[in-house]
């Protein structure tokens, strides 16, 4: 790995080659709205909401590499405009309810609104009839609540390593499905664990018989785990 320089908000930084314009930008203090990033999983570039300005033109910074002498902006005019649009876009596309939804007030995308100043939705309300998956004796799916940033298909596969969860369908018709699309209590590769649930930003997924206040979701399990692998913690 070599160093780097770019221009941060104006300032010339250092960094890496390899890492992230995300990972600079956070080492760097500026804090950046994120929703399908989690550390310890993979990038996938879904929500959008760490998108730059790169030389003027925008890109998400968790999928894009740091390279010498970019001009990076995090919180140009437009940017802020793009990143308020993209929550409401998210709130209009499914039924994100959150005075009945279970993780009120612990919810990332209610956080996230709340943070960008999104204080009402611009777009008409797709209002889709989707199902809820309550198969499983201890977790529920709620499609309703799903934005798709896929963090729930990543630690399945890349840490608990069953990958029960995967994607069907394009666009706006996504959703998350356990293997062949079971019922996630039939299913034959998940292994329980609820990371997935852990992880997962919203009301998507979550446990059942749990009041609202006890509703917390709780990431600190992967440095833990990935730590300890490293570490080799747990060969015997
Ligand atoms: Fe980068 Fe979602 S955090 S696109």
């Amino acid at each position: 790995m070599s160093v780097i320089t770019l221009t941060l908000n104006g300032e010339l930084i250092s960094g890496l080659t390899g890492q992230t314009l995300l990972e600079i930008i956070q080492e760097h203090d500026v804090e950046i709205p994120t929703l399908c990033h989690l550390d310890g999983i993979s990038e996938r570039g879904g929500c959008r909401l760490c998108m730059v300005e790169v030389n003027g033109r925008l890109t998400a910074s968790c999928v894009t590499k740091a390279t010498e002498g970019m001009h990076v902006n995090t919180h140009t005019d437009k940017l802020i405009k793009y990143r308020q649009m993209l929550m409401e876009l998210m709130f209009a596309e499914r039924n994100h309810i959150c005075a009945i939804c279970v993780m009120n007030g612990h919810c990332e995308l209610q956080a996230m609104a709340a943070r960008l100043g999104m204080n009402s939705v611009r777009y008409d309300y797709l209002n889709p009839d989707l199902p809820m998956d309550a198969s499983h004796k201890r977790f529920v799916l709620d499609h309703n609540r799903c934005i798709l940033c896929t963090r729930c298909v990543r630690v399945c596969n890349e840490v608990e390593g069953a990958h029960t969860w995967d994607v069907k369908g394009r666009g706006i018709a996504s959703q998350i499905v356990a293997d062949l699309n079971f019922p996630w209590g039939s299913s034959p590769s998940c292994t329980s664990c609820g990371k997935c649930v852990q992880v997962c930003p919203t009301g998507a997924l979550f446990e059942q018989g749990m009041t609202v206040a006890e509703m917390e979701k709780r990431h600190d399990f992967l440095p833990w785990i990935l730590g300890g692998r490293e570490k080799h913690e747990w060969n015997w």
